[in-house]
């Protein structure tokens, strides 16, 4: 990637920075200020969800989310920089989702963010998105016990599952990821299956609140097996074959089943993080164990892999709610970060569906969950 050197000043002073996210469903702009100890604080934070232009499919469609992105980002950073009380003039730099999501989104707010770049002689930052999940977590506003590199990260979204050694801004060791489904891709399928609607992760959630998770007997792919590679298809196709056999297809069922499935989806989450913090540990030492992305906002699951970091002597550590789900805030953190280590971009930089954190490491050994993001439906 093109990546030019930013001349940070020598003494480390506030900057101010707007990040647009647009590689998926939601449209996001927001304008983060670290502090000269890179203490973040969020100045506003505008999230656009797309879900009614979506819900009538049941899941997202890549033209109608480029064209409702193109339709409200002007609005969204006119209202962002209202709300922040500041203008282009005052900002330090600009960053934007450059990959991996859906092309047509992520032209849109990449285009806008280096136009805008252009237009008002400012740094642009491309940011990977998986990077803004991953350092999300870093993101506490007023928190006195800051997390610290290096942590163990558990990234769960709707494209993506992978477990990171997180050594620094630019610096990841992926353990293992996701041989097919996503888990939040498990979930939203699950859900639609079930008739729950979408997006389905939290409509799923909802549902296994009254359901019984013993009722059914669901598989947890790869439980029990050395590594920490995942998979997620045989339990996605076996909530389908239950849900099919059923004869009474009613409420009770559908809040079942959903807590047989999302209980069976944590089972594996753990198997698969208790390898990784072992794997971890013996290297660093049982330090912070960090979960980030759209699924990480499940309450239940949040609390599962508290217990089992506790259990393996790791804290824990996860991101305010609203930070889990794709944001702006998470992007113009990262694009602070890059920028205060000395990092910006050429213009004339591409934006990339398919883009690995562990570039090194995924060229040298190609594997499934490399940066694909697709529909979430
Ligand atoms: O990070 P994100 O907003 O977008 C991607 O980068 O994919 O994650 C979206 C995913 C969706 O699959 C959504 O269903 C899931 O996160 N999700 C949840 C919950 N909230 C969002 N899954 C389970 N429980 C939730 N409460
Ligand atoms: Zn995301």
């Amino acid at each position: 990637m093109q990546i030019r050197s930013y001349d940070a000043p020598a003494q480390a002073r506030p900057l101010t920075i707007l990040g647009l996210e647009t590689s998926c469903d939601e449209t996001a702009a927001a304008i983060v200020r670290l502090d000269q100890n890179d203490n973040a604080q969020i100045l506003s934070d505008q999230v656009y969800s797309q879900i009614d232009e979506h819900a009538l499919y049941g899941g997202v469609v890549p033209e109608i989310a480029a064209r409702a992105h193109v339709g409200i980002l002007d609005r969204l950073i006119s209202h962002t920089l209202a709300e922040a009380e500041t203008d282009f003039a005052q900002l330090d730099g600009i960053a934007a989702t450059t990959g991996p999501g859906l092309v047509g989104g992520v032209m849109v707010g990449m285009m806008s963010a280096k136009a805008i770049a252009l237009a008002h002689d400012l740094p642009f930052v491309a940011v990977n998105h998986l990077e803004g999940h991953a350092l999300s977590p870093l993101l506490q506003e007023g928190q006195t016990q800051k997390l610290e590199f290096p942590y163990l990260l558990l990234l769960v979204s709707g494209g993506h599952t992978q477990l990171l050694s997180v050594e620094g801004v630019g610096k990841y060791t992926r353990l293992g990821s996701t041989m097919d489904d996503a888990v939040g891709e498990a979930f939203d399928k699950s859900a639609k299956i079930m008739g729950l609607g979408y997006p389905g992760g939290p409509a799923l959630e909802r549902a296994a609140l009254a359901g019984d998770a013993l009722r059914f007997t669901l598989p947890r792919p790869l439980k029990g097996k050395p590594g920490c590679d995942f998979s997620f298809a045989g339990l996605k196709s076996a909530v389908r074959r239950t849900w099919e056999e059923l004869p009474q297809k009613d409420e009770s069922a559908r809040a079942d089943l959903a807590a047989g499935f999302q209980t069976a989806a944590a089972d594996v989450l753990i198997d698969r993080a208790n390898n990784a913090m072992d794997i971890f540990a013996a290297k660093h030492g049982a330090k912070a164990f960090v979960v980030a992305g759209g699924v990480a906002a499940n309450t239940f699951l949040r609390g599962q892999l508290q217990a089992a970091a506790k259990a393996k002597g790791f804290g824990f550590c996860a991101p305010p709610m609203r930070l889990c789900t794709d944001n702006g805030a998470m992007i113009a953190f990262a694009g602070a970060l890059r920028l205060r280590a000395g990092h910006c971009n050429d213009l004339a930089i591409h934006a990339r569906p398919r883009w690995p954190l562990d570039e090194g490491a995924a060229m040298a050994q190609p594997k499934s969950g490399s940066g694909k993001k697709g529909p979430k439906s």
